[in-house]
């Protein structure tokens, strides 16, 4: 997977997933498009997971097709659609426990251009500059995060917060045409909020991918988000800037239980 400036655009069409007598994602079309960050709010079991799971492949949809830049991806299993660069956290952290905080985030530039294997076995000047790239950028991502200071604890070892923020640090060093990211401020104190938008927003700025963000917290769509969706019962029910779709009088009864009229 090697990105190029405006890859990643990623257009749901007719998509649904229906589970037994529930259509969680019930016909969703949508166009999520490069460099662009992309809020997805809605209430409590509207279908927000469901879609961007059907998207990476993790759940089947069962209508509709997705399309990766004009591709019809919908056949790919979830392993090729990650190949392909889309990319996903999980809700519940995954980090390598026995590993320092410092390799768990180095494992993420695995997938950034490295030399040739010759060069790596001979330890080639070539070897030696992506690996100070490498170790630069992971400091740098470390930093923002304000995780410096663990960098050589054990994952096991961190708390709730920064293990998410490490998670987080390791999928934007793969460098992903599309990620999405399932409340990924959930649990975390204003400090790491504030952090956690500010690195998110520094590497979309650098190098500018797709980015969904399922978010319960506002505010935090406010800031980071040029765009936002809102879905209801598994349906898109408003869509444009955190401000006109936090505004609407459908997303404020679907999800904030105000009448369209308070
Ligand atoms: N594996 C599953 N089996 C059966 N029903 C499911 C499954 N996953 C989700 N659902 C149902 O699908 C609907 C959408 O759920 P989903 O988790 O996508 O909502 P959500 O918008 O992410 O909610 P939340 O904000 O609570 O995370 C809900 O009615 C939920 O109960
Ligand atoms: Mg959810």
């Amino acid at each position: 997977m090697v990105r190029t400036g405006s890859d990643g655009k990623l257009t749901v069409r007719e998509v649904g997933v229906q589970y037994g007598a529930v259509a969680a994602v019930a016909g969703v079309t949508v166009e999520f498009r490069p460099g662009v960050i992309t809020g997805l709010i809605g209430p409590n079991g509207a279908g927000k997971t469901t879609l961007l799971n059907a998207i990476s492949g993790f759940t089947a949809m069962t209508s509709g097709t997705l399309e990766l830049d004009g591709r019809d991806i919908s056949p790919s299993t979830a392993r090729a659609r990650a190949e392909m660069g889309i990319v996903r956290g999980f809700q519940t952290v995954r980090l390598l426990e026995r590993e320092s905080v410092f390799d768990n985030v180095l494992v993420g530039c695995e997938r950034l251009p490295q030399p040739p294997l010759m060069a790596q076995l001979l330890n080639l000047q070539s070897q030696r500059n992506c690996r100070a790239r490498d170790i630069a950028t992971v400091m740098k991502t470390l930093a923002g995060l304000g995780l410096l200071q663990d960098a050589h604890r054990l994952a096991a070892e961190l708390p709730f917060a920064s293990r998410r923020l490490v998670e987080i640090a390791r999928l934007l060093l793969v460098r992903p045409k599309v990620l999405l990211l399932d409340e990924p401020a959930a649990g975390l104190d204003a400090g790491e909020r504030r952090r956690l938008v500010d690195t998110l927003r520094s590497y979309h700025t650098e190098d500018p991918f797709t980015l969904i963000v399922i978010e319960h917290d506002v505010d935090l769509v406010r800031k980071l988000c040029a765009d936002c969706v809102a879905l209801a019962e598994g349906r898109v029910i408003a869509r444009g800037s955190p401000a006109e779709v936090l505004e609407d009088p459908h997303v404020k009864v679907a999800y904030f239980g105000q009448a369209a009229h308070a």
